[in-house]
């Protein structure tokens, strides 16, 4: 529908020009975009780094701009956009977009996240002996973090252990130059990054080869997903290029590795600054069976089986989002939340501050996870975005986090170590800035159950 801009207001704007004082103060404020909002409404426009972006927030202005998709483009900035490289889906818009989340959706259709159970169960086994094999202090994140790594590695690509190993070298220093300045100098992380880039997608179409031979061979179905993949088509109808799929696959280690151990990490972090909800949420996890039994396979995810589990599980993630916002660009002017917005601007959706937004601020702010048994249907919950772009990983992560949930606090007590900053850094995800530092021990079960 035509707009009318008689009948929208005009975007507010603060009175930023070249961006440099409003940029450091958006890698260094955690408060940046609230205090803007509070102070030019739910959707203000400001310069960073001289690029003109329109902060959103709420879900009036955030529907509004999920049903004008056409009208707006995926964004990314440089760096970003560069690393993933021209084929990935996340760089592309319209029928080539669509195309390839048909392709890369087939690795988290149920029938996949089936396959993958066992692989994520024995993972979370593994990680709980090494946290009951060390006497000493052990810092999570790390851990958490090589944790997410390996449940992508050996699930979506079914690698062995020595690849996958092999494999996390490299996706680290590739990661660490995502958000650092696109400047190729020699030794840069940006440098250092479009190298390891290279030998990612070498060693990427490596591994697509041997699974597409050991499917066309009639191998037994592998740990991994890859073979689902065989036979994906392109808008065209023809079927997607080596170098193609490597590229989205490339994607998918990006989005799920740094973003599921920012909500694992966050998920324990906060049980354990809150013993009386830990307490509660354990109630539950002991009528839950581990290794999760045939008929049981899907308790943990089921929100009627474990409704304490998920309650936890969307506070953790509604106070702590591991992708604090999302990016479009608007192709033509568009209205959100009755304000004008023209073309060619960026759009950040703020999904902490919406979430946090709401009647009443003070109880908005406070981890209570009953607020989601409570039928709260007021509060903004966008973890996973929406719309075109939605996560397309989120049922593997949903998987993920609640496996661990279970396996890990059914049979671990874990105490935090004094003297440590709990305080969360936030870019690129939330993370406690040491580590996370705990001691954990064989869970004793309580003589009876707490609350009774
Ligand atoms: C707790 C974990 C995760 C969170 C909070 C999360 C959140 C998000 C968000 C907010 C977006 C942007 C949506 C938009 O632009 O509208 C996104 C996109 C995406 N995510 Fe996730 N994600 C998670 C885990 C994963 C995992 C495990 C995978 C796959 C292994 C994955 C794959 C993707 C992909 C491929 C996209 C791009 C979709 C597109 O551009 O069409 N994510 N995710």
């Amino acid at each position: 529908m035509p707009l009318d801009p008689a009948t929208l207001r005009p975007l507010p704007s603060t009175p930023a020009l070249s961006g440099v004082l409003e940029t450091l103060a958006f890698f260094r404020d955690p408060d940046f975009a609230r205090s803007r909002f509070e102070r030019y409404g739910d959707v203000y426009e400001t310069s960073l780094l001289g690029q003109r972006t329109v902060f959103i927030r709420g879900s009036q202005a955030i529907g509004d701009l999920f049903a004008q998709g056409d009208a707006v483009a995926g964004w990314w900035p440089d760096s970003v956009r560069e690393l993933l490289g021209p084929l990935s889906l996340a760089n592309r818009n319209g029928a080539d977009h669509k195309a390839r989340r048909r392709v890369v959706g087939q690795l988290f259709a149920s029938a996949a996240l089936k396959r993958y159970r066992p692989t994520i169960v024995a993972l979370v086994d593994a990680l709980s002996q090494e946290l009951l094999s060390s006497e000493a202090p052990v810092a999570l994140v790390p851990k958490l973090r090589r944790f997410a790594f390996r449940v992508i590695a050996s699930t979506v690509l079914g690698l062995d252990p020595v690849d996958r190993e092999a494999l996390f070298v490299d996706f680290e220093t590739w990661c660490q130059g995502l958000f650092s300045l696109p400047f190729a100098l020699p030794g840069s992380p940006f440098a250092r990054a479009r190298q390891a880039r290279q030998r990612l997608l070498q060693r990427l179409a490596t591994v697509l080869k041997t699974a597409q031979a050991a499917s066309a061979a009639g191998a037994p179905l592998a740990a991994g997903g890859l073979d689902l993949l065989a036979g994906g088509l392109d808008e065209a109808g023809l079927p997607l290029g080596d170098d193609d799929v490597a590229e989205q696959l490339l994607l998918l280690l990006f989005a799920g590795y740094e973003t599921t151990a920012s909500a694992l990490s966050c998920l324990l972090l906060t049980l354990l600054q809150h013993p009386a909800e830990l307490a509660w949420l354990q109630e539950e996890l002991d009528s839950l069976s581990w290794p999760p039994e045939e008929g049981d396979a899907g308790a943990a995810t089921d929100a009627l089986r474990a409704p304490r589990l998920d309650a936890v599980v969307k506070e953790v993630m509604r106070l702590t989002p591991p992708v604090g916002g999302f990016f479009r660009r608007t192709r033509e002017p568009i209205a959100l939340a009755g304000v004008l917005v023209p073309a060619d601007r960026v759009v950040q959706v703020s999904i902490a501050a919406s979430q946090r937004h709401g009647a009443d601020p003070e109880d908005l702010a406070r981890f209570r996870p009953q607020r989601h048994l409570e039928g709260d249907t007021a509060t903004t919950l966008l973890p996973y975005g929406g719309g075109e772009r939605v996560c397309l990983g989120k049922a593997l992560a949903e998987l993920e986090i609640r496996l661990l949930a279970v396996g890990l606090l059914q049979r671990i007590t874990l105490t935090l170590e004094p003297d440590q900053d709990l305080t969360l850094k936030v870019i690129p995800s939330p993370s406690p800035a040491d580590g996370l530092r705990v001691r954990a021990c064989p869970w004793a079960r309580a003589a009876a159950p707490v609350g009774s």
